[in-house]
């Protein structure tokens, strides 16, 4: 499991987040939610290597992880799906996945099976350009790509922002799949609260940088929750 604690993090002089801590258990989905600005990117900067943290600790599985840099977070099998999906819009679907292997050795560099029977849309789409893709085609392949690692903790950004119900559906069937195979940890960041406490296992609530309430969804009711959303 990941094991966040005490984290704070700064841009520059600002200190935007403030004694986070966050757990996440292999075989469930931990949301994190609050309104915009609260620090959910930052945070997933954070336990994802993309920013460094000016205090706190993380560990996966009990082994201390470096968040020196993203390729420390991925060789300690944090992968992160981005917000906005950062698909790069002129490599093919094929291309866009092999960017994932980059801190895999040689011996693991093919798309494993499983990528393609979870999002059977890019395996059509294979040859085609990223950005040519759907948003809602471009956050499945966000998803894949940050799949090809085999990670033991995934972490995704408003996997649902800008995109269409039906494929909302899909990726929640997709997610949902993850979580039961019992292999990783999944962190999901989102504003839309249906779409969260349908799938998610328990909940973690931010308001300006701390945070508010951590519970599981046996204790914490949808009412409860959209009223720790409201300001
Ligand atoms: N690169 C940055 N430099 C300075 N401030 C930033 C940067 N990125 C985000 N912030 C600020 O940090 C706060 C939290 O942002 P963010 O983590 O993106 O929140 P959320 O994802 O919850 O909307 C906001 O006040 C935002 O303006
Ligand atoms: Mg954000």
């Amino acid at each position: 499991m990941l094991d966040v604690r005490n984290v704070d993090l700064k841009y520059g002089q600002s200190q935007i987040l403030f004694d986070i801590s966050l757990g996440a258990e292999v075989g469930k989905i931990t949301a994190v939610m609050g309104n915009n600005g609260v620090g959910k990117t930052s945070l997933l900067k954070a336990i994802s290597g993309r920013h460094p943290i000016a205090a706190g600790t993380a560990s996966v599985n009990g082994s201390a992880v470096q968040l020196a840099s993203a390729y420390h977070a991925a060789r300690a099998g944090i992968a992160y799906v981005p917000q906005g999906r950062e698909v790069f819009p002129m490599m093919t679907v094929r291309e866009n996945l092999e960017t994932g292997f980059a801190c895999l050795p040689k011996s693991d560099h093919e798309i494993p099976d499983f990528v393609f029977a979870l999002f059977p849309v890019l395996r059509e789409m294979q040859t085609r350009r990223g950005g040519d893709l759907s948003g809602g085609q471009q956050q499945q392949l966000a998803i894949a790509r940050a799949l090809i690692t085999r990670p033991k903790v995934l972490l995704l950004d408003e996997p649902t922002e800008g995109i269409q119900p039906n494929v909302i559906q899909q990726i929640g069937d997709a997610l949902e799949l993850l979580r039961d195979q019992g292999e990783m940890a999944i962190v999901l960041v989102e504003q839309n609260a249906d779409f969260a406490y349908r799938i998610a296992d328990t909940f973690t609530v931010m308001e300006q940088g701390r945070v508010k309430r951590s519970a599981p969804k046996e204790s914490y009711s949808k009412e409860m929750l959209m009223q720790d959303l409201a300001l």
